[in-house]
């Protein structure tokens, strides 16, 4: 982080200096850590559109250009060449393992697939009904309750150990839940499988009859994973981060972080799309809908469009699609309706001039259901599964944010237009 540069700031006939930094890639920070000690005003900035709110060394995106790196690998040949627990080293630990890394790596996260036997109890409390994602929340809040030996945050090898767990059973409970809302027993993990296809057979298995995941759809489910896998200082991120700068035990703060998720805005944008794509169902009534996006008056957003950060496109969503073709392929899923509106609403939006000007792309999420429906899960599982994708980009930003000796508990300020001091009025006199 090179500091040569300041910044200027004059209001009040006052000018202050701001020390600057340039990071190793992307625009320059103004730092204004002590601007309130010196001047006395905050920043205004809802939504965090141009506020940098930590160091990181994990993600970077360039949305004018359309990347996404992991420690500087392009997501494209980390989709192409390497799959998902190799990046989760690559993210958690900085570099590429070696052969005997990985396989260590590997046997560390398979060996703790399976939860506590209690939590089995745990889901039991849920109504049938619920949405998975609601029961994943509570389940993954929960295992602070179960894992007291890995929530000591200060010491590194606890942070280690919550978050191998974290890794390994996120599939389980995202299993689980689904099992639970389908009325269907429990599939334990099997430690033969990898992780995808383990993650299909503990979704896809019941007792009276075995299940054998086809390598392919494996292959599409790890791909999945993989582009899910982190993505900078999202709102899910951002909120694991601040849940964690105030000293919350790792389970906590990832529970937050499902939590945020879930939102039609961030991850539940998958289930959102392909809702759509069923409710518009024809390439006939794409018009109607394309319409309805660029009323003003009418709330209705393209779900698996735009992105705050992408404005060329989104590197992730380009996989994603190549992915939905191979694996409609593989089932025989010929003329697929949805994939024709999917692919028909994709080239009428982008040739719209509201969507070119507003740099409106299709987003990782636009092809993301088709895929997942095609494999079989329902749209209540497709959160559910971007969620245990993300555990690792999570974790992985939870403790670099640990070890920054900088770190400090987040206290956003606030732009008060409330009410100034007024007297108590009695409730006779109201
Ligand atoms: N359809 C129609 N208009 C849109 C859309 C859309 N999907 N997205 C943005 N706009 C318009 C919006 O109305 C606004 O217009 P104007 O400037 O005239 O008011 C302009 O584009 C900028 O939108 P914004 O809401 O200020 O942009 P943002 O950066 O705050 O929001 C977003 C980004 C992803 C929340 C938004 O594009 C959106 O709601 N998209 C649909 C939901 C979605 O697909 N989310 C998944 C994001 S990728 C996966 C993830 O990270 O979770």
């Amino acid at each position: 982080m090179a500091d040569s540069k300041t910044a200027t700031l004059t209001f009040d006939n006052k000018t202050f200096e701001l020390p600057m930094h340039s990071p190793s890639a992307g625009p320059d920070v103004i730092d204004i850590t002590k601007l309130y000690g010196q001047a006395g005003v905050f920043t205004h900035d809802p939504g965090f559109t141009s506020t940098s709110a930590c160091e990181s060394t994990i993600t970077y995106i360039d949305g004018d250009a359309g990347v996404l790196l992991h420690r500087g690998y392009p997501i494209d040949q980390l989709a192409g060449k390497s799959h998902y627990l190799e990046v989760c080293y690559l993210l958690l630990y900085g570099e590429l393992p070696t052969a005997a890394q990985l396989e260590d790596f590997e046997a560390r996260v398979t060996n703790h697939t399976m939860v506590h036997e209690q939590m089995h109890n745990f889901f039991r409390g849920f109504r049938r009904d619920a949405h998975p994602m609601a029961t994943m929340v509570g389940v993954v809040g929960a295992m602070s309750a179960f894992y007291h030996d890995s929530t000591d945050i200060s010491d590194p090898w606890q942070r280690e150990v919550a978050s191998i767990r974290l890794i390994a059973k996120l599939p389980t409970i995202a299993a689980m839940a689904y099992k639970y809302s389908i009325g269907q027993p429990f599939v334990y993990p099997r430690n033969d499988l990898d992780y995808a296809s383990n993650f299909l057979r503990m979704c896809f298995a019941v007792p009276a009859e075995e299940y054998q995941p086809d390598p392919i759809l494996s292959r599409a489910m790890d791909r999945i994973f993989t582009l899910h896998a982190d993505h900078e200082q999202n709102a899910s991120t951002s909120t694991v981060r601040l849940a964690g700068s105030s000293g919350a035990n790792p389970f906590a703060c990832i529970a937050a972080g499902i939590a945020c998720l879930w939102g039609p805005a961030h991850g539940g944008a998958n289930q959102a799309c392909l809702e759509m794509l069923k409710e518009i169902g024809s390439v006939d009534r794409i018009p109607e809908f394309i319409a309805r996006a660029k009323d003003k008056e009418d709330p209705f957003r393209l779900m698996g469009f735009g992105h705050r950060v992408y404005k060329n496109f989104d590197p992730r969503a380009k996989v994603m699609k190549q992915s939905a073709d191979e694996v409609l392929d593989l089932l025989g899923v010929e003329n697929n309706p949805l994939l024709q509106v999917a692919k028909e609403l994709e080239r009428i939006a982008l040739e719209d001039a509201y969507f070119a000007e507003k740099k409106l792309f299709p987003n990782v999420d636009f092809y993301s259901g088709i895929i997942l429906e095609a494999m079989g899960f329902p749209t209540s599982m497709f959160t559910p599964i971007f969620a245990l994708s993300r555990t690792v980009g999570w974790i992985s930003q939870w403790k670099e944010m640990i070890a920054d000796p900088k770190g400090k508990i987040g206290r956003p300020r606030q732009l008060y237009t409330g009410a100034t001091y007024r007297d108590y009025v009695d409730i006779e006199n109201r």
